[in-house]
């Protein structure tokens, strides 16, 4: 049985104030939620005022990217040590907004990738397609390289006990969600190119659905098989929202 498993992205958000806030809130309404696992990745400064506000209890927290060199010349950049200096359990990889803004192609998110595991945080891979490619018909494609650069890199291993988040880029911030059975299908997929190299790991993981999951949708997205949790950026910015979608997890 894998474990639901809702990740909160607060992306560029939020400042020390509505962060105390939101933990409060989060925190304050999570007794009903015994089955799913609950990850806040806030802006890398608010990190340590989560840890203060988080630890001991159920909730881990997470960054939303590294870097892929351990330490240097590198201005502005927060490496997988730093991290785990903080306390975290989980590290976001390869988010669309940081291939498409930030130019991370397939072999730098790969890398991160790697290193994100070897250090012992659990990266969780973002992979999914932009509208252009769904209309093209490749989205399968697109997937499969994302996959594919970490498998070459790390080998199949590296995903052992990893996280994969699929966001179709078009459902981002847009409103639009994947129908469940758009999701259902590229999940299905994921989990189908994972089998090729190992059932176990395939099995074992869990594919987080991203990109508009909100509580009027979250139920009918995680009843789906291949689902199982999500990744929630708008949504994961007020206690009641993100709390109903993890209840609907649970
Ligand atoms: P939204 O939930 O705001 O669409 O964002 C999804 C996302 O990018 C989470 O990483």
């Amino acid at each position: 049985m894998r474990q639901p498993l809702v990740a909160g992205n607060w992306k560029l958000n939020g400042s020390l104030a509505s962060t105390k806030e939101l933990l409060a809130g989060i925190k304050s309404g999570l007794a009903e939620v015994v089955n799913a696992e609950v990850v806040v990745c806030p802006p890398y400064v608010f990190i340590p005022e989560v840890q203060a506000q988080l630890a001991g209890s159920s909730i881990a927290w997470g960054g939303q990217n590294l870097s892929a060199e351990a330490g240097g010349a590198f201005t502005g950049e927060i490496s997988a040590s730093m991290l785990l200096d903080f306390g975290c359990k989980y590290v976001l990889v390869g988010h669309s907004e940081r291939r498409m803004l930030y130019g991370e192609d397939n072999a730098l998110v790969a890398k991160k990738f790697v290193v994100a595991k070897k250090s012992g945080l659990i990266p969780i891979l973002c992979v999914g397609e932009t509208l252009e490619e769904r209309q093209q018909g490749i989205t399968e494609d697109v997937v499969a390289a994302q996959l594919a650069a970490v498998i070459d890199q790390g080998g199949i291993a590296a995903l052992d006990g990893a996280v994969i988040a699929y966001e179709p880029v078009w459902a981002i911030g847009t409103g639009m969600t994947a129908s469940p059975e758009q999701a259902q299908t590229v999940h299905a997929y994921i989990r189908s190119q994972l089998a090729q190299h190992d059932g176990a790991v395939a099995s074992g993981m869990r594919i987080l659905y991203g990109g508009s999951m909100k509580p009027e949708n979250a139920v009918e997205l995680l009843t789906q098989s291949d689902i199982d949790g999500g990744l929630i950026g708008g949504a994961a910015l007020k206690a009641e929202g993100f709390l109903s979608i993890c209840k609907a997890a649970n």
